[in-house]
C-alpha cells in the first residue's frame, strides 16, 4: 500500500482543492508521483470551520486508490470516537487531536482495531511528553505547525525545534507528519528536523499551476 511507499513524502491537503475539478486535480499529482493525500475534516467545535465528511473522503479514495494512492484523514473534531467507523473504509490512516478528548489512548486503538494507521495530531501548545506517553499506540504523529482550523497560514517558527524533540522521543517506526504553513521556504527546515510526511494545501492548491507546485516540494522533500 502506498502508505508505506518511501519518506520523506509531500501530501497535497484536499481542503484547498479546486472542488469542481477536483477528480482532474487529484488524477494529475498522482500522475505526478503524489501516493498519499490528506484530508482536514473540521467540526466547527474544536476549530472554528467546517469541512468536509465521509462521503467526501469516500470521493477521494475513490480518485486516488486505483493509482496505488493513500489517504490520510486528519479529524479536528471535538470528541471523535463515534465517527471513527464512519471514515475507516475510506482512510489508510486516521489521526486524532490529543486535545480533542480525554480517551485518545482507546482512540487510538480503535484507529488500529478498524484497520487504519494509528496517529495523534498536536497543537502547538502541546508538549512532546503527551505524545510520548502514548509511543506504543501510535503510528504516526502529526505536529501541527499552525493553529488548526485553516488553510494559508504562517508556519510557526519554533516548529523545527519541537519536530526534533518529537523525533528523538519516539521510536523509528513512529512516523512523525507536519501540517500547515509548509511551503518551498518552510519544507527544507521541517525536513531537516525530522518531519517525514510533508503536509501541504495552499503551497499547491493555490498556486497557477498545483502539479508544477506538487513537483518542486516533492523534489526540494528529497
Ligand atoms: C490546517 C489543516 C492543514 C491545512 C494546511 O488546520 O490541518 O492540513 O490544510 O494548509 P496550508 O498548507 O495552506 O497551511
Ligand atoms: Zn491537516
Amino acid at each position: 500500500m502506498a502508505i508505506s511507499d518511501p519518506v520523506p513524502a509531500v501530501l497535497p491537503s484536499v481542503m484547498s482543492a479546486d472542488m469542481l475539478a477536483l477528480g482532474a486535480q487529484l488524477d494529475a499529482l498522482c500522475h505526478a508521483g503524489a501516493r498519499v493525500f490528506h484530508v482536514d475534516v473540521m467540526d466547527g467545535h474544536f476549530v472554528p470551520n467546517l469541512t468536509v465528511g465521509p462521503d467526501f473522503t469516500a470521493a477521494v479514495a475513490r480518485a486516488v486508490r486505483p493509482h496505488g494512492g493513500a489517504v490520510d484523514v486528519h479529524l479536528m473534531v471535538e470528541r471523535p470516537g463515534p465517527l471513527l467507523e464512519l471514515f475507516a473504509p475510506y482512510a489508510d490512516a486516521i489521526s486524532v487531536h490529543a486535545e480533542s478528548d480525554p480517551h485518545v489512548h482507546r482512540l487510538l486503538g480503535e484507529i488500529r482495531r478498524l484497520g487504519c494507521r494509528a496517529g495523534l495530531a498536536v497543537n502547538p501548545g502541546t508538549p512532546v511528553a503527551a505524545v510520548a506517553e502514548l509511543a506504543e499506540e501510535l503510528d504516526y504523529v502529526n505536529c501541527m505547525s499552525v493553529n488548526p482550523g485553516f488553510a494559508g497560514q504562517s508556519f510557526i517558527a519554533t516548529t523545527p525545534a519541537k519536530l526534533a524533540r518529537l523525533r528523538d522521543a519516539l521510536p523509528d517506526r513512529v512516523l512523525l507528519e507536519v501540517d500547515g504553513g509548509i511551503g518551498p521556504a518552510t519544507l527544507p527546515q521541517a525536513r531537516d528536523a525530522g518531519a517525514q510526511w510533508l503536509v501541504s494545501a495552499s503551497a499547491i492548491f493555490g498556486q497557477p499551476d498545483p502539479v508544477a507546485a506538487y513537483t518542486a516540494l516533492a523534489a526540494l522533500a528529497g
